[in-house]
């Protein structure tokens, strides 16, 4: 009699770039349906362009300063008490830093018209920031901006009238060889250390302490349509909406799968808090290399790099000298008008196709 050996069956990993219907959960839904289903009427929103801008305070400007340029931003324009960064797309910054004590200063974005700025002002029960609408006088490009407060007193600021920069040029790209393409055919790949130059601001996200008055704020004010909707599977069988992943709506256009999220505190946690603000760069050498030229320098890093499965990008995280978390990341999905509201469990979103565990210190 012969022994036989049985070897367990072992598959080999594999990836595919899914359509959005397909790769949505069996609880999604379209976009008129969402806003049918939680009674959002678009005509009456603020219509948001795209995201343009952070706003920080930090303590020591020199400090953020060499952080924010080892992180691949530089300076556009300096004063004693405020610093404007850019990337090299063409936005006039992306990261404005002023002097003072720690302090998140919310997101800002681009609206189709003044109007917009006049129809923030007057939204029923929201507290106006700044001095009504501003004319951004010092700041590179210009333009008006109002700053509202949200139900949890997050800053998010709208701007109109802001001229475009000149995007420099973008980096090389990097011809990849596979098993049977070759189409860098004589060509040897050559780096030079450095930075990973940032391109552009991507999204932000804040951690809340009411989700669903939050959501509301944020879903029914502006054009910002979730493309996954979290929750937690009830007793009782209705799903409990805890977080929402959001991009603005652009008709056909496609646009990153999300500009801005919202997030539940978690258990035992008390204050809301930003969670963190993304830039996107070039490619994943260009990642790789700035992750270890970051941690070369000495700065901490939160997780990465890895790919998410949600919104897809690979990432890479990390904390500036004044414990605000930042984002590298490259390869967002991108959805329109017709990819579905995909509703997930909570859990996903922390869930990595590859990568480090993740952290105790990102799910703060
Ligand atoms: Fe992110």
């Amino acid at each position: 009699m012969t022994a036989r050996t049985y070897l367990p069956l072992i598959s080999p990993n594999r990836g595919a770039s899914v359509e959005d219907h397909l790769a949505a959960s069996d609880l999604s839904m379209n976009q008129v349906t969402f806003h049918e289903a939680y009674k959002i009427r678009p005509e009456t929103q603020i219509k948001l362009i795209k995201i343009s801008f952070m706003r920080y305070q930090h303590p020591d400007l020199d400090v953020i300063t060499t952080f924010l340029l080892n992180f691949g931003l530089s300076v556009v324009k300096k004063t004693d008490t405020e610093v404007w960064y850019r990337g090299y797309g063409a936005d006039q910054y992306l990261y404005y830093a002023c002097k003072g004590p720690r302090q998140f200063l919310g997101g800002a974005f681009d609206v189709e018209s003044f109007e917009d700025l006049e129809k923030a002002t007057k939204l029923q029960g929201v507290t106006i920031l700044s001095d009504g609408i501003e004319e951004m006088k010092g700041a590179p490009g210009g333009g008006y901006i109002v700053t509202l407060a949200d139900p949890e007193g997050f800053p998010i600021s709208l701007v109109y009238g802001q001229t475009l920069g000149e995007a420099k040029p973008m980096p090389e790209k990097v011809i990849m060889n596979d098993e049977v393409d070759k189409p860098r055919a004589r060509k040897f790949q050559r780096f030079q250390n450095g930075p990973a130059a940032v391109h552009k601001l991507g999204h932000y996200g804040l951690v809340v302490r009411d989700f669903m008055k939050q959501f509301s704020f944020y879903t029914q004010n502006f054009n910002l349509m979730p493309s996954n909707v979290l929750y937690m599977p009830t007793a009782d069988s209705k799903p409990k909406e805890v977080g929402m992943f959001a991009h603005i709506e652009r008709g056909e256009e496609l646009v990153d799968h999300h500009t801005i999220f919202l997030t539940s505190l978690p258990p035992g946690a008390t204050e809301p808090h930003v969670h963190h603000c993304s830039f996107e760069i070039h490619d994943l050498d260009s990642q790789k290399l700035g992750h270890y030229w970051l941690a070369k320098k000495g700065y901490e890093p939160v997780w990465g790099v890895g790919r998410h499965i949600l919104g897809s990008q690979i990432f890479d995280y990390w904390w500036d000298p004044n414990h605000f978390m930042v984002e590298h990341y490259i390869d967002s999905d991108v959805v329109n008008q017709d990819t579905p509201v995909s509703f997930e469990l909570a859990e996903s979103a922390k869930d990595a196709a590859w990568g480090p565990d993740v952290p105790s210190a990102f799910l703060e």
